[in-house]
């Protein structure tokens, strides 16, 4: 079924909270209603939003067309004889919703990911990390339906393009040009914990992995998550505002000479060093910033909050250039944000 609604306030489908109206909202459900929106037009220049959990309203009002998939069906196939499972989820299923679910019944894959917000369509385009997992260690292949052509294809992981935070979906000729429907994720029956994250190493590391269940770690990550993010209920945010930025290896060691201090990194599979965006906004003082009622959170200073409900995109802003130019100073590197400036 296609719903349209006109000067939509859709500030309560995104995790900001900030003023949000679009010009038009449309939601749908299945296949051949996209087939349907696609022959009336209105997909090409259509923004897709999932949980609103990664997108900044910079001005309260957004003049176009959105659209939602509304489509929460999910199957979750017999074991094959290597103990995989496939789950097959439509984009607009709640990928918490999908971790609690694979959690309880003791499949494992997703569990490193609870707490994350936002629907499958996300994760699979944003290939959404945390915990030492990131969407695209699980994914098999991912549904899309083609603006242009007009006709749903599968994409395998590989043809996905997966990066850190990055895929072929942020690199079309128009954003949305691909529209992800469903993904197949595929899970093990066999117990595959997901340690490499020191905490979660800390906390398991003595029990032997036939002891572990998936629903013991997603509790031990959503704890962790608990102990340093804003809860989503309260307050506020988009999780990571910034990205963590990758610098070449010469480039860290020049930063720690001219610097003359040690500069927390994590070696890449390129050899590359990912940075802490958390320890370089920390280390320029930005925990005391604020711009309105946009504020740092203190315990991850890699997410802006609305501190009062009340902030403005304007105000979020402000702040995430006070931000970048902070650490552009300090360390001249060029923080580049998570979230998508609409
Ligand atoms: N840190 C500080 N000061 C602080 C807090 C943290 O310097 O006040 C430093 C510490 O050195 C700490 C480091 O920040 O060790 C890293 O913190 P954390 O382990 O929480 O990870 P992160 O790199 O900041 C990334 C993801 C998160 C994900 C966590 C855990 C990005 C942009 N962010 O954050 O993802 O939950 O790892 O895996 O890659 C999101 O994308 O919305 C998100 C929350």
């Amino acid at each position: 079924m296609i719903t349209t609604e006109i000067n939509k306030d859709i500030r309560e489908m995104t995790t900001f909270g900030l003023p949000a109206e679009c010009g038009r909202f449309i939601q749908y459900e299945t296949s051949d209603d996209l087939r349907q929106l696609y022959r009336d037009g209105v997909l090409k220049d259509a923004l897709h939003i999932g949980g609103g959990s990664n997108l900044l309203f910079t001005t309260g009002r957004y003049d176009g067309t959105v659209l939602h998939c509304a489509n929460r069906n999910y199957r979750i196939s017999p074991p094959d004889g290597n103990g995989k499972v496939r789950l097959e989820a439509s984009a607009g299923c709640t990928l918490d919703e999908l971790c609690r679910i694979c959690a309880e019944n003791n499949l494992w894959g997703l569990e490193n990911l609870s707490g994350i917000p936002g629907e499958i369509g996300g994760a699979a385009v944003q290939n959404v990390g945390a915990y030492g997992t990131e969407f695209k260690d699980v994914v098999e292949h991912v549904s899309v339906f083609d603006t242009v052509s007009g006709e749903e294809i599968p994409l395998s992981n590989k043809e996905c393009h997966y990066g850190y935070r990055d895929s072929v979906f942020k690199h079309q000729d128009y954003p949305g040009k691909l529209i992800v429907t469903s993904a197949a994720i595929l899970l093990d029956t066999m117990p595959a914990p997901r340690l490499d994250y020191a905490p979660l190493k800390k906390l398991f590391c003595n029990i032997p992995p036939n002891q572990l269940t998936p629903a013991m770690l997603r509790e031990a990550v959503i704890s962790l998550r608990d102990s340093k993010l804003p809860d989503p209920h309260k307050t506020g945010s988009a999780g990571s505002f910034f990205k963590n930025p990758i610098v070449s290896s010469d480039r860290h060691a020049a930063m720690e000479k001219a610097l003359n201090k040690e500069i927390p990194g994590h070696v890449t599979s390129t050899g590359e060093i990912k940075l802490s965006a958390a320890w370089l906004i920390d280390q320029c003082g930005c925990k005391s910033f604020h711009a309105g009622d946009a504020a740092v959170w203190q315990t991850q200073p890699l997410v802006i909050v609305n501190a009062t409900g009340k902030a403005t995109g304007k105000e979020i802003v402000q702040l995430e250039n006070m931000i970048t130019e902070a650490v552009r100073d300090a360390f001249g590197v060029e923080l580049t944000p998570e979230v998508i400036h609409i």
